[in-house]
């Protein structure tokens, strides 16, 4: 039997990737599966939370009464969750959200023809989980995701502060066992009060249950 201490929550995951059109055919975007926002969503669920989650083009199968919106690029995923929000208890950003967008080239497929090189430009997208840790209000609690090669703990630190968050979840993406296309995670996490703990390599479902835990003795 699952434990409802979290019924009365209202919580918004973000996951997958963003797609960030080109041309007709082509796009901009990385290999996040979303399946770390997927067990998050799942166990908030199971623990009685009311659950929403924005959902860029990954195709994870959710109950009927998790509300799912689905998104392709980052604008709409910030339209989306911006608008949300307001009525949220609870956030947690797992996206991995382009931070770039290349200048479409216009309405048909580009051809290569009479062409030996390509050149795109590039537009900077909203940061969304910074936009909503600065609409947060004092009965709200915010969870970020930090994606690092190197210098975890002090990436961490910087982001938790910067985007006002309450809980930072970091994790090497160049270790075998963790990250993008992995089942399971080791992650380093570190609250608003300055506690961290370093998780061992564990399933995405373990990790997701531990978020919780720890988000709820705050
Ligand atoms: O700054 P960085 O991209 O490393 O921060 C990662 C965290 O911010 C993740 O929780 C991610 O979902 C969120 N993010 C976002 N919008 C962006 C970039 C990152 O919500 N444009």
């Amino acid at each position: 039997v699952s434990p409802d201490d979290m019924s009365g929550k209202h919580v918004l995951i973000t996951l997958g990737p963003t797609r960030e059109k080109w041309d007709a055919v082509r796009f901009w975007s990385n290999p996040s599966s979303g399946l770390m926002g997927a067990c998050i969503a799942m166990a908030a669920w199971l623990r009685g939370a009311k659950v929403t989650v924005v959902s860029g083009p990954v195709n994870w199968w959710f109950p009927e009464d998790i509300n799912v919106i689905k998104v392709n690029s980052a604008q709409q995923m910030f339209d989306a969750a911006t608008e949300v929000w307001p009525s949220c208890t609870t956030g947690c950003f797992t996206a991995a959200v382009a931070d770039f967008k290349p200048i479409p080239h216009g309405e048909g497929k580009f051809k290569k023809e009479g062409s030996s090189a390509l050149r795109v430009d590039f537009d900077t997208n909203p940061d969304i989980l910074k936009t909503i840790g600065s609409m947060k209000k004092d009965d709200q609690q915010l969870i970020g995701f930090a994606a690092e090669t190197s210098n975890i703990q002090e990436a961490a630190k910087g982001k938790l502060e910067r985007k006002n968050l309450d809980l930072i979840v970091a994790n090497p993406i160049n270790k075998p066992g963790a990250g993008f296309e992995s089942s399971t995670n080791s992650v380093y996490v570190l609250d608003r009060a300055g506690r961290s703990e370093e998780w061992p390599d564990l399933p995405k479902t373990e990790v997701a249950w531990r978020i919780w835990d720890h988000l709820l003795l705050n």
